[in-house]
């Protein structure tokens, strides 16, 4: 029998400049999930998706929730095991402006150390990366005119905001999105010719605070050193958070931490990473965080506070002496198997209120929670996954870590018994979240490539109804 998956290899290739400009198009909505004054541009953004499924051959909707909207899709053989393709068109806010060298929305292809890349919001995170699926699933419809195994297609506008109304929305449409196992393209890989399954992601937990002192703010010459001033209080409070050591200061923080695995750890030390590269693309020569462990590890593998901003006062321009009646910041943990996100949560607030100076009033806003996960490796899909990949790189994937969230994959577990394989076409160095954001089109070709030689091992996989 003849392979199914060249033909379609031979139809990416010729059709890769379309490709890529259909991700630029992608790009070019500005689908700002977090900015109301986006929603237009958000809800377009899901259109475009769904139209594109369509125009694939899918049968897709745009469906309402409580925010953003969701695109499903379903489509392909009716046998075979039913994967769930998951992603999310919301993309972070671009700011600061001023340090982008091309317009966020103006997606620009310009040549790097790997050859063309493109610059744009959400170049990785994670239009492009959806595409390469989508890219997949166009390419063999093409060439065999239906997908192997049954599929669904999930890709929420609200990643990036701690995806709120994702979870009801999957109770209300178990039948819909059952499936046998997940797969997402959100993550890293090592090195363009170095392809990596991801195992564990980090959760989160984020919290907004506000310390309240005088009822206005003040003249600092008229009452400063004799009244409480909230931004002094709260910068007290904040640096209580972490002892001398870099730990988070927090009791029973570390409580539910699963230890590090032993062969987790010698595989991650066998990994070709270098560190001392790693931190001088963002200007470091030197790493910080708790003892005993490495930079890969506390990433990966150990939880984390910090604060994400802090404002309150006057930060305009040149002087102005003032006591602020109110001060404010953002705070986020990073959680680790075993923690329950919505119980550090609660620890977290416990402790905030404990250490509310007398003086001030605290309020604090649960901005949202994700729990960590561990993803099995040792599944017929992982096993799939890594042929496929070892096929397309001509080397076995690398297990890996990542130290950011995707509360999808823990909700998938929860809520429908679902494994979700991490296939990640991300750079270190892509800038996600940062001014210039990029993806390598070496990248975008070669998770195409990837996603196809995947349909091919899932459809050799068979059986499941
Ligand atoms: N795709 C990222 C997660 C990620 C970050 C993967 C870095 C690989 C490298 C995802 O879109 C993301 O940014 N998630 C947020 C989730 C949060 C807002 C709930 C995160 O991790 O901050
Ligand atoms: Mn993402
Ligand atoms: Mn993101």
């Amino acid at each position: 029998m003849s392979d199914p998956l060249l033909p379609v290899l031979a139809e990416i290739a010729r059709q890769f400049e379309a490709s890529v400009e259909r991700l630029a198009a992608f790009l070019r909505i500005p689908s700002i999930g977090t900015d109301p004054a986006h929603d237009a541009d958000t809800r377009r953004a899901a259109e475009w998706l769904a139209r594109e499924l369509q125009t694939i051959g899918l049968d897709a909707s745009v469906r309402p929730t409580g925010g953003h909207p969701m695109v499903v899709a379903k489509g392909g053989a009716p046998a075979g095991p039913r994967v769930l393709y998951y992603g999310h068109y919301d993309v972070q806010p671009p700011d600061p402006l001023e340090l982008w060298q091309t317009p966020p929305f103006e997606p620009t292809v310009v040549a790097g150390p790997h050859g063309p890349r493109i610059v744009a919001r959400g170049a990785v995170d994670d239009k492009g990366q959806l595409l390469t699926w989508v890219e997949a699933m166009r390419a063999w419809m093409r060439v065999h005119g239906t997908l192997p195994v049954p599929i669904t297609v999930l890709v929420e506008g609200e990643e990036e905001s701690s995806s709120v109304h994702l979870e009801p929305f999957i109770a209300a449409h178990r039948e819909e999105l059952a499936a046998d196992i997940a797969v997402v393209s959100d993550t890293n890989m090592l090195a363009p010719d170095r392809p990596a399954l991801t195992s564990m992601l980090r959760g989160i937990v984020y919290l907004e605070l506000t310390l309240e002192g005088p009822s206005r703010d003040l003249h600092s010459g008229m009452y400063g050193g004799a009244v409480p001033n909230p931004l002094n209080r709260l910068a007290q409070l904040l640096a209580s958070l972490h002892d001398a050591r870099g730990r988070v200061a927090i009791p029973g923080f570390y409580d539910q931490v699963r230890p590090l695995a032993e062969a987790d750890r010698a595989a991650w030390r066998a990994l070709p990473f270098d560190e001392r590269a790693f931190l001088a693309e963002i200007g470091l020569e030197g790493s910080v965080g708790e003892e005993g462990f490495s930079l890969l590890e506390r990433i990966w593998a150990r939880p984390c506070l910090d604060i994400n901003g802090i404002w309150g006062g006057y930060s305009g321009a040149g002087a102005k002496t003032v006591i602020p009646a109110r001060a404010h910041a953002k705070l986020s943990c990073r959680l680790v198997p075993d923690q329950v996100a919505t119980q550090v949560r609660d620890l977290l607030i416990r402790s905030l209120h404990e250490r509310c100076p007398a003086d001030c009033r605290i309020a604090i806003r649960d901005l949202g929670c994700g729990d960590p996960i561990r993803v099995p490796t040792d599944s017929p899909f992982v096993a799939a996954a890594r042929r496929a990949l070892a096929r397309v790189f001509g080397c076995e994937p690398a297990m890996i870590g990542c130290g950011g969230s995707i509360p999808v994959v823990a909700s998938l577990r929860r809520l429908l018994g679902l494994d979700t394989l991490l296939v990640g076409f991300g750079l270190d160095d892509d800038r996600v979240h940062s001014p210039n954001e990029k993806f390598e089109l070496v990248c975008y070709r070669r998770g195409i490539e990837s996603h196809a030689a995947l349909l091919a091992e899932f459809a050799r996989l068979g059986g499941q109804p």
